[in-house]
């Protein structure tokens, strides 16, 4: 965490030693609180202890300059560690991280979760940029609940979704009389957010003019009803997203060069699903058990070609669509699942099937099995896949310590797992991973 306030360096030993005493008043105030629950009063003891350490340590005025100007870009946020992914996770679950049911396990979900952690307990601006449905606005919502404001309001505006013409009432609010249709006075998102966040989705959807009153909400915590003289002062946090590059917008000079500046002060990019296939097989297992739970079914089997389906799709809609693709597989699948099973649109053609299921090619199902030894042999091999990918997601990947775990001969396994497709470098890193749920 960077301790300066919207870019102004704190320079003089006084605001300096305030800074340390009001920690300290935190501190104790906190030690004494009796609403809280313990756990709670841990957590933010915790934080307020690690500000103050940070605080110590940037004893130099040079070096609380240093930190001010900074680019953004070039924020150090991350530290190069070397640690596994579960000693990640784990460490951010030590250290009371929530997660907000964001599951998975990758380097590059890892450090975006590691930076919110960083952004949260600040009140600096945080874009969020990916594709739809990598997850921003679950994003959004962590770096709610890991900062002070997580009992405050969390307000969610998608600026795409409202027209040209509403969107700054819908904002900033109105005074009565302010246009044809405003019958009466009314608050906007910003004031229903004032304490807590303000989620401003699709942001570079936000017309010029809506723009212009942004940054004057980012630079004075300022607002001013439409149609109303009033300022009211607004302390809301303010998380943007966007699929867009809004810095080739704003070299287009559709999007304010000065508002993306302020906004992206902490810049957070999420990966592409197909950029992340490593996390498919968790994700899958973790959609299917969750869609298992809403639906009051046991858990739905997949065949072996659904799941390479499943393993090697491209996912336009990333994250969001393929918990759509569990859903629907659970909900529509009586036991198992098969191909049938998916949207339609997106249903390999049969002539497919045979470079869909890889080397499989002529192998039948339980459910396409057209006799019954053939009938056998289909769920023999389902349920050797399904015990080696178990097997592999309990150690992480490793088959030497699965073939230890089984008492197999490990060329044994190293064959099955051949003749299956199946890659055990997929479960690398995925052992004993636990959504913050
Ligand atoms: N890492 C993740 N773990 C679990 N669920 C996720 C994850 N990322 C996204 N989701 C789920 O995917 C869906 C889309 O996420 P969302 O945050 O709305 O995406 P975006 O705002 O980028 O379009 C939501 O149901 C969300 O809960
Ligand atoms: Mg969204």
């Amino acid at each position: 965490m960077k301790l300066f306030n919207q870019g102004t360096p704190v320079t003089s030993a006084v605001s300096f030693a305030g800074l340390i005493e009001k920690i300290e008043i935190l501190r104790s105030t906190l030690r004494w609180a009796s609403r809280l629950e313990r756990p709670e009063i841990e957590k933010l003891l915790k934080q307020a202890t690690a500000l103050r350490d940070e605080v110590m340590g940037l004893s130099h005025k040079e070096r609380f300059v240093a930190a001010a100007s900074t680019e953004p870009e070039a924020m150090p946020v991350v530290e190069p560690v070397e640690l596994s992914a579960r000693e990640r996770r784990q460490a951010l679950m030590e250290r009371s991280f929530i997660f907000e049911g964001t599951f998975g396990d990758n380097p590059k979900l890892l450090e975006a979760l590691e930076i919110a952690e960083k952004a949260a307990p600040t009140d600096l601006p945080v874009l969020i940029d990916g594709e739809s449905g990598t997850g921003k606005e679950l994003m959004a919502k962590v770096i709610h609940a890991n900062g002070s404001r997580t009992d405050k309001p969390f307000i969610s505006v998608n600026c795409g979704a409202i027209p040209d013409s509403l969107l700054e009432s819908e904002l900033f609010g109105h005074k009565k009389g302010a246009f044809t249709g405003a019958a009466n006075d009314r608050r906007g998102k910003f004031e229903a957010a004032h304490t807590g966040t303000i989620f401003l989705d699709e942001i570079g959807e936000l017309p010029l003019a809506g723009q212009v009153k942004l940054l004057r909400v980012l630079e004075a915590h300022e607002i001013q009803r439409v149609g109303s003289d009033e300022v009211i002062a607004v302390d809301t946090r303010i998380v943007a997203a966007t699929n867009k590059d809004l810095r080739r917008m704003s070299q287009a000079g559709t999007f304010r060069e000065d508002l993306f500046y302020r906004l992206s002060v902490i810049h957070v990019t999420l990966p592409a699903l197909r950029e992340r296939r490593d996390e498919i097989a968790l994700l899958v297992a973790y959609f299917g058990d969750e869609s298992a739970g809403q639906l009051k079914r046991r858990p739905v089997k997949l065949t072996p070609r659904l799941r390479d389906f499943l393993m090697h799709y491209d996912y336009p809609g990333n994250i969001r669509e393929l918990r759509n693709m569990m859903y629907r597989i659970s909900c529509l699948a009586g036991d198992t699942a098969d191909l049938a099973h998916l949207p339609q649109d997106i249903r390999p053609k049969p002539a497919a099937l045979s470079v869909v299921g890889a080397g499989k090619a002529g192998v039948a199902d339980v459910t396409t099995a057209t006799s019954l030894a053939e009938a056998k042999r289909a769920a023999s091999d389902e349920a050797e896949r399904a015990f080696l990918e178990r097997g592999l997601q309990e150690v992480g990947g490793t088959v030497a310590e699965l073939a230890r775990r089984f008492d197999m001969n490990r060329s044994h396994v190293q064959m099955l797992l051949k003749k299956h497709g199946i890659r055990s470098k997929d479960f690398r890193g995925n052992r004993q991973a636990e959504g913050g749920k």
